[in-house]
């Protein structure tokens, strides 16, 4: 987070390198704080995600495996986030409808079955996470922005600004194959905050290096906050009747959100539905849930060769 805090958000090349300094130090660290000395097998992220960071992990842990003589499962990121809801509660009930945030992804999920997964929507633009971090950014909050945009919309007026909640309706002309009803996108969300921001910067005469007052800061936030939070709960709890499903889950660093958290309790309990979320420490990226995920892929037999490599843009089916 340091480093990343110190360029304002994630330079793919600087965080492969950091991977390679730190890997051998925290599987190390992993396994001495479980008091493990043996594992049976060696589960690793082969995608989605940023392929100079991916290549760190697969690669090490192939060699562990090799060097081991154990077998290596591959697991798919948002199958990790989705794993960690049941790390959390248990087997969901089924089917479920989950919706995966975090920086990089904004998708929606039907599970009919233990493991398998169908999207049904994913953003068209930028992830929930990734609008918070520029939201952040550009009204100078820091890196990373979710945690501190969520802190100050709790002391904001939510419905100070009426900024604009995008609902997408058409097929996406780019991805064909896909459903495209239950998209997201958040850019132009993004774009009129910026807008404003501008705006009221301007009206207020305020020199470069000089931020808007608390307050307005405070009610951009809350503002923003309540959009994206509606935006994603709509469409999850829409999802959720269409397919009859009998739990909804949320998963994701963004999954770690004050409000989220509320309002799909509330929601949840209004409809008589079971909300899965899983505690802070198993909403952002941990190797927990890769393991977890890990062990359900190897109990359904799957194996990788030693030909596995990273897959910056795997598909979770
Ligand atoms: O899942 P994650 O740890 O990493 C990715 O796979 O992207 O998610 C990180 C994202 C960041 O964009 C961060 O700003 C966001 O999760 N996040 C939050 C909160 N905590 C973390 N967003 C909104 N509210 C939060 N409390
Ligand atoms: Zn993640």
């Amino acid at each position: 987070m340091a480093l990343h805090r110190e360029w304002g958000g994630i330079v793919p090349e600087l965080s492969a390198r950091q991977h390679i300094r730190d890997i051998c130090g925290v599987v190390g660290g992993a396994l001495s704080d479980a008091g493990v000395a043996d594992v049976d097998a060696i589960a690793v992220t082969q995608g989605p995600g940023l392929v100079g960071s991916l290549l760190v992990g697969v690669s090490f842990a192939k060699s562990l495996a090799w060097a081991k003589r154990v077998p290596l499962v591959p697991v798919h990121h948002l199958a990790g986030h989705i794993e960690s809801l049941v790390l959390e509660g248990g087997e969901l009930q089924l089917p479920a409808v989950v919706l995966v945030v975090s920086g990089g992804h904004t998708s929606l999920y039907r599970v009919s079955q233990p493991g398998r997964y169908e999207l049904l929507g994913r953003t068209r633009d930028d992830a929930a996470g990734e609008a918070y971090d520029k939201v952040a950014k550009l009204l100078g909050l820091g890196y990373p922005g979710g945690p501190v945009v969520d802190r100050r919309a709790s002391r904001g007026n939510d419905r100070a600004i009426p900024f604009p909640k995008t609902r997408i309706t058409h097929a996406d002309r780019n991805a064909p194959g896909l459903p495209g009803r239950r998209d997201f996108s958040f850019s132009g969300l993004k774009t009129s905050v910026l807008r404003h921001v501008t705006q009221r910067r301007a009206a207020l005469g305020l020199p470069d290096d000089q931020h808007l007052p608390e307050t307005e800061v405070d009610d951009i936030c809350a503002s923003f906050q309540r959009v994206v939070v509606e935006t994603l709960l709509d469409s999850l709890f829409d999802a959720a009747r269409w397919h009859d499903a009998r739990s909804v889950g949320i998963a994701g660093g963004v999954s770690a959100n004050s409000r989220l958290r509320a309002d799909s309790r509330q929601r949840g309990e209004a409809r008589e539905l079971q909300v899965f979320i899983p505690g802070i420490e198993l909403s952002t990226d941990n190797a927990a849930m890769i393991a977890a995920a890990g062990l359900r892929n190897f109990r359904a037999g799957m194996r990788a060769g030693w030909d596995l490599s990273a897959d910056a843009s795997l598909a979770l089916t």
